[in-house]
């Protein structure tokens, strides 16, 4: 079982819209997704669930000492087939950041779960992926510390690397604390990803631009996301998504297994 977000601290760069077409990728190849809605405002729930979505705290149980019973009963199905869902609650980055706030090892308590359950969550789903909010605090944390990879989508506008660093400090203190207490520690692996590419002159030079950074050299994947994907709202949720070697998103699965990292 793999634990994937995509991440980034700022907000309209894409991430719920890839993690919804890549949970829909790997579920029409026949892989059993549970996406995990960190954000409180719930586009990812609602995108998924409908009207049917509704805002509670189950999801909680996920950064709480919680027995297998909790964690089981804040999962939804969806109406599409291989795709689960813990929705989201509109207080997490409020009263639930909180709660955890007062914990010790607040850090790591999703990731504390995740280890707990690996084996009957793992006989369920194949892949976990985190839909996370911009801002950050220790629920983002969380996600960050539990995950096997991180991917951040970024925008060829130059401005777009605003962010990645407010991202990239707290996780890198807090792999470096997490190791001091459990050496065996392993650090997720970060990539990133150009999201609302076109293949104009100015976006390839920003590119290059971006290649000559030292933090994101070499961890820029291959495989780009056109801009030209389906807003959320003009995609039905029960549209079969077509497998096809063209569309990017099975180009990145196949990246992704190509490159071990799924
Ligand atoms: N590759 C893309 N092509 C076209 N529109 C996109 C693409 N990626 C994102 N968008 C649009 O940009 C907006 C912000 O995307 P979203 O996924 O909600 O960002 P985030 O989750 O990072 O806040 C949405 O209206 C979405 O439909
Ligand atoms: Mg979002």
């Amino acid at each position: 079982m793999k634990k994937i977000t995509f991440s980034n601290s700022k907000g309209g760069v894409g991430k719920t819209t890839l993690s919804i077409n890549f949970a829909q990728i790997l579920s029409s190849v026949g892989k059993k997704v549970l996406v995990i809605d960190i954000d409180p405002q719930a586009n990812i729930s609602r995108y998924f669930l409908k009207n049917e979505y509704v805002s509670n705290d189950k999801i909680m149980s996920w950064f709480r000492d919680s027995g297998i019973e909790e964690i089981s009963d804040s999962i939804l199905k969806t109406d599409i087939k291989n795709i689960d869902i813990v929705p989201a609650w509109r207080e997490l980055n409020s009263k639930g950041s909180i709660e955890i706030s007062q914990e010790s090892y607040s850090e790591m308590k999703l990731k504390f779960n995740l280890d707990k359950y690996n084996k009957l969550l793992g006989d369920v789903y194949d892949f976990i992926i985190f839909d996370v909010h911009p801002s950050f605090n220790n629920i983002l944390l969380n996600v960050l510390i539990a995950v096997d990879l991180i991917i951040t989508p970024i925008e060829p506008q130059i401005f777009s690397v605003e962010g990645i660093e407010t991202m990239l400090l707290p996780l890198k203190k807090t792999v470096y604390e997490t190791r001091k207490i459990n050496p065996n520690f392993i650090e997720p692996k970060h990539y990133f990803i150009i999201n609302k590419a076109t293949k104009g002159k100015e976006h390839l030079s920003i590119i290059s631009k971006f290649l000559e950074m030292k933090e994101i050299k070499q961890k820029i994947l291959e495989t780009t996301i056109p801009s030209n994907i389906k807003r959320q709202k003009e995609l039905n949720a029960k549209e079969e998504i077509k497998v096809t070697e063209k569309n990017p998103f099975f180009k990145l699965a196949n990246e992704l297994a190509e490159k071990e990292l799924i």
